[in-house]
């Protein structure tokens, strides 16, 4: 195994009823004035909202809301809610909601606790100094934002979409109660569990090269999520499903599959996802859908991590041992698994053709440097884009 430092210092409170556990826990820390941060429309119909301001005001906390953060979170609604975060003295944020909610959060918080602008901070400009804390309510899970230092920000004037992490951006405390997501959409959650599969992917196929238990973790993980999503729809309000999903999602990119590695992952699946975000608002999921079979494949055809590929295909995917070419026939599959999912697998499947690369591949290179197994650059992020066409 090589060398690692794990920390993870969230306090997650997992279950159903567990919502009002966030009066005591920002009682605790001395927290009387917070900025409350939601989606469009979600948490307002399933009275969450309603809920959680009753809450509040019995227990004298006072908060300004701000609402209406989109999924690929705009730098323009940050900015908003920064400033009303500074007039009304939060001393917390509290997102309601999914990655794009709780990563909108901790770009606030830094830069409220930083007294950056925003994207000064996002491309590095100036450090982060300070944070406010952030306690935070899940209902969508997939990004594991609620447990991580990350968040992922768009500018739609440049069409950047840009990840940031740093150790203050943990959520102090994160509230994840599965049974809030029973009003998520079929195919929100199965993008939510793809995105959970591909987080794992990142690390495990990037290389065998930690402990036996961190490998067959990984593989744990990804058949966990293929088994309920595999169950749905039948079991989309059957609670035993749904918080297994819930479990994968939150842990699944908390750090720990990548433990022991030479490479924490790979993420080039990401990054060149963020472009696809950033220049046609894609969901995000789908964003992965149409590049890791084809990233696989690319990989593959330079000679790479057969052994790698061909034990996923095998231990995960249900491919015969003695399939002529199991690393192949693994990439089949899991192209197979995205399509039973009602995912797309391909660039053309959504529209994208050979006269688009340019530009996305430029958008990519922007936030490089990435990827592990092959290292991008201008040149790889376009053949790799070319061979998902
Ligand atoms: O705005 P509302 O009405 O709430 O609708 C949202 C939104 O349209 C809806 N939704 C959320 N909770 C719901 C619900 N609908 C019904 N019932 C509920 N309980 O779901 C839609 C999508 O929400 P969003 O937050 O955008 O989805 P997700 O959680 O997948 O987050 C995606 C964002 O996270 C980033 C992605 O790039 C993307 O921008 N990621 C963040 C990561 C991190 N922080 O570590 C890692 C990931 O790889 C990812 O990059
Ligand atoms: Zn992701």
């Amino acid at each position: 195994m090589h060398n690692f430092t794990y920390h993870s210092p969230t306090k997650v409170i997992f279950g159903q009823g567990t919502v009002p556990k966030i009066v005591p826990e920002l009682q605790k820390a001395g927290i009387s004035r917070v900025l409350l941060l939601t989606g469009g429309k979600s948490v307002f119909a399933s009275g969450l909202y309603d809920t959680i301001v009753t809450l509040f005001r019995e227990a004298g906390i006072s908060f300004e809301t701000v609402s209406g953060v989109q999924p690929n979170p705009r730098l323009s609604k940050v900015r908003e809610a920064v400033e009303a975060a500074g007039k009304s003295r939060a001393q917390a944020v509290v997102p309601v909601g999914g990655g794009s909610v709780f990563d909108s959060s901790k770009a606030i918080a830094a830069a409220v606790g930083s007294g950056h602008d925003v994207w000064d901070i996002i491309t590095r400009k100036h450090a982060i100094t300070g944070a406010l804390p952030i306690f935070g309510i899940l209902t969508l899970s997939g990004t594991s934002s609620e447990i991580n230092d990350t968040a992922v920000i768009n500018n739609t004037d440049t069409n950047d979409k840009m990840p940031v992490a740093h150790p203050l951006l943990y959520p102090a405390v994160s509230i994840v109660d599965p049974s809030l997501q029973y009003t998520v959409p079929l195919q929100q959650v199965r993008y939510g569990g793809f995105d959970t599969i591909v987080h794992v992917l990142e690390s495990y196929l990037a290389g065998n090269d930690t402990a036996g238990v961190i490998t067959e973790h990984s593989e744990a993980y990804v058949r966990a999520v293929m088994r309920c999503l595999n169950a749905l729809p039948e079991k989309l309000n059957d609670y035993a499903t749904r918080s297994e999903l819930t479990f994968c999602a939150t842990y699944a990119f908390s750090g720990w599959c990548g433990l022991g590695r030479a490479s924490r992952g790979d993420f080039a699946t990401h990054r060149i996802g963020h472009a696809l975000s950033a220049l046609y608002d894609m969901p995000h999921a789908v964003t992965l859908s149409v590049i890791i079979p084809n990233w696989m494949e690319y990989v593959l055809g330079k000679g790479l991590n057969r052994d790698v590929f061909a034990r996923f295909a095998v231990t995960v995917l249900g491919v015969p041992e003695t399939a002529a070419d199991p690393a192949a026939a693994g990439i089949d599959a899991l192209r197979a698994f995205i399509h039973s999912l009602d995912m797309p697998s391909r660039l053309r499947d959504v529209d994208i053709t050979a006269k688009d690369i340019p530009a996305l591949a430029e958008n990519a290179a922007r936030t490089l440097p990435f990827g592990s197994v092959i290292p991008m650059d201008l040149a790889t992020i376009t053949a790799v884009l070319e061979r998902s066409l």
